[in-house]
């Protein structure tokens, strides 16, 4: 496809509330799925997810990638989300949008997907993983605690196998942290889109903030008064590619390099 045929449409604006068991947030989502699609068709040649299909950590409500499968013909993706509630309404997404054909979504632990997959598994992942950081998980969505610094399931991402990953990173939750692991597990960055975000009503949660500041701080991230940067990077340990741009992805986090 020609990869300016970009068919994302804005979802409407979240309310600044928690909804009941499921994650909200439009602008995020649309953040991801924009990422999602743009660099999934540019990097075609090194990604092979065209062959294979791609697996997703925490699809949500769906409605981030339901509407990149419709713009994407060749894009099949196999979804797992640890939350029944998200599950539900991601079957519901999927019926809506018309791909559930090439969409489908399970309830359970990703990573325990992952290990049962054996041969059968794709090499791709894509995730706008949950990356909250906070002290314990008791917080208004326990589903989105991404531990102490908020980048545990990047990190476990990063050691399950797979050699693509299409992952959310914030400025928050220590990304230098995670391209050194990335680095000394094989991955460079090929690229990236970065986007300002003002605090939602999951980072706003006293007890989150709180630990933000501390952490960003003590230099493991940025964040500003009331806003941070996402990135949706690709992260791949392909041989073919060329160039790496981990110290371009620091940067649009605002971290030094
Ligand atoms: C930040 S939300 C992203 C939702 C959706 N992808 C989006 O961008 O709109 C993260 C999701 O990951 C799910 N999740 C958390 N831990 C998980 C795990 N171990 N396996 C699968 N899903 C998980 C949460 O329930 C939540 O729906």
């Amino acid at each position: 496809m020609d990869p300016r045929d970009t068919a994302v449409l804005l979802p409407p604006a979240s309310d600044d509330r928690v909804t009941d068991g499921f994650f909200d947030c439009a602008e995020e989502s649309a953040h991801y799925a924009f990422g999602v699609q743009l660099l999934l068709t540019q990097y075609a040649s090194l990604v092979p997810w065209e062959r294979e299909g791609v697996a997703e950590l925490g699809s949500g409500d769906a409605r981030a990638i339901a509407h990149v499968v419709r713009a994407v013909p060749a894009l099949r993706v196999h979804g797992t989300d640890i939350s029944g509630s998200s599950v539900a309404r991601a079957r519901e997404t999927i019926e809506g949008v018309g791909v559930a054909d090439r969409y489908t979504v399970e309830h359970g632990d990703f990573f325990a997907w992952a290990d049962s997959a054996g041969g059968e598994r794709v090499s791709t992942v894509i995730a706008n993983p949950p990356y909250l950081p906070a002290p314990d998980g008791e917080l208004l969505m326990p589903e989105l605690w991404g531990g102490w610094y908020g980048n545990d399931l990047a990190l476990r991402l990063l050691k399950a196998g797979f050699d693509h990953l299409l992952v959310a990173l914030p400025s928050y939750s220590d990304p230098a942290g995670t391209l050194a692991v990335a680095a000394e597990q094989g991955f460079r960055v090929a690229n990236f889109l970065a986007m300002g975000l003002e605090f939602g009503v999951y980072s706003r949660e006293p007890k989150v903030r709180e630990h933000i500041s501390r952490l960003t701080a003590e230099g493991r991230g940025w964040a500003g008064e009331d806003e941070y940067v996402v990135a949706v990077a690709l992260l791949t340990r392909s041989p073919e590619l060329r160039r790496d741009r981990a110290v371009e992805l620091l940067r649009a986090l605002q971290l030094p390099v």
